[in-house]
């Protein structure tokens, strides 16, 4: 029986029972196996090593008000994944495989879900890559497929706490015709260096400005932006560099539902000084409101309390994502 404090869970990897492992080979996935060691070996030339053939996903499940436990939206998480992996040469993973993972991968780590009460979830980590043996830039021939969890903490312990951005406009995440759409493990090496030079400075999220002009809002290393308008819309922006983001799919959804008009468009960074509030969205967290945004010598303040639209649209989707609420849009999926 696993011994967790579940108090004080934070966001970090826990050994659980097991994983699960499928391998792609000869043109076709395996029948995948439950394996508890968590160590694999692989070829020293093997293409994820040295070429970075490498895609993941990450989701959550939830121990729901009734007892039952529930996957949020993983069938968007399957075709996200099977986009990445198209872009990255690899084959695709069935949606109906990704499902069958993440079921017997949480059935055999029942012990590891957070209980309700706790506000707590289920981190279900899905990734994807090249292990076959490769000398010169090729795909490999053969690939992984590999699904862990890891139980993680509640969203916020103390209340919703915005936090403070910067732009460093010498750095971009992504290119203009490049792979910043997708979930390649590249796309994360390639801002662990301004994420550093961030953090030195006292920022924890770095956001980042279009590749091309620095002139729009793209997105932030792990999340999407958005923003309340002076009008009260929610917009978001629509870049071909930007990871399209289930949750901000979601909480679109959500204001939608709440009369409040989506703008999906280009955001100029000079028209953010006017949002009412401005954010960060993604699994991890749902929405992390900012404080300020700081740029060169200049910094904008949004206040140091998340506003009201954030809040109503932060506790509808955990209310849905646990079960409190009516799953109206037929979201969560029932595991056991
Ligand atoms: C670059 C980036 N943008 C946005 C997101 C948010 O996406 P989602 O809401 O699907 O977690 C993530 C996290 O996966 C991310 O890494």
């Amino acid at each position: 029986m696993a011994q967790i404090d579940w108090g004080r869970l934070g966001f970090e990897y826990i050994k659980t029972n097991c994983h699960i492992e499928y391998t792609y080979k000869n043109g076709k996935w395996d029948d995948g196996k439950l394996v508890d060691n968590d160590t694999i070996e692989i070829s020293i030339a093997a293409n994820v090593l040295h070429y970075g053939q490498a895609v993941f996903e990450g989701l959550k499940a939830f121990s729901c008000a009734d007892g039952k436990v529930r996957t949020f939206r993983d069938k968007d998480n399957a075709s996200r994944m099977a986009d990445s992996a198209k872009y990255v040469s690899m084959p695709e993973v069935p949606t109906a495989l990704f499902q069958e993972a993440i079921d017997k991968v949480i059935k055999e780590n029942i012990e590891y879900i957070p209980p309700y009460d706790t506000g707590g979830a289920l981190y279900i980590r899905p990734f994807e890559f090249g292990s076959g043996p490769v000398m010169g830039v090729n795909p490999s021939d053969e690939y992984k497929f590999i699904v862990y969890v890891a139980p993680v903490g509640p969203y916020y312990k103390g209340g919703i706490k915005p936090v403070n951005a910067i732009i460093l406009d010498d750095f971009d995440r992504t290119a203009p015709n490049g792979a910043g759409m997708y979930k390649l493990a590249g796309n994360y090496a390639a801002g662990m260096h301004s994420s550093k030079l961030a953090k030195e400075k006292g920022y924890p999220i770095v956001l980042f400005l279009d590749p091309k002009e620095h002139k729009y809002i793209d997105e932030f290393s792990t999340s999407n932006f958005i923003g309340i308008s002076e009008e009260g819309k929610y917009v978001t922006p629509n870049s071909k560099s930007v990871l399209p983001s289930i949750t901000n799919k979601s909480l679109i959804q959500l204001a939608r539902d709440l009369g409040i008009e989506v703008e999906i468009r280009p955001i100029e960074f000079e028209e953010v000084k006017n949002f009412k509030e401005v954010g960060a969205c993604g699994t991890a967290v749902v929405i992390t409101p900012l404080s300020s945004i700081t740029r060169n010598n200049l910094t904008l303040h949004f206040g140091e309390e998340c506003g009201p639209v954030f809040m109503k649209l932060y506790s509808t989707l955990r209310d849905i994502q646990y079960g409190k609420i009516s799953d109206i849009h037929n979201w969560n999926r029932e595991i056991i």
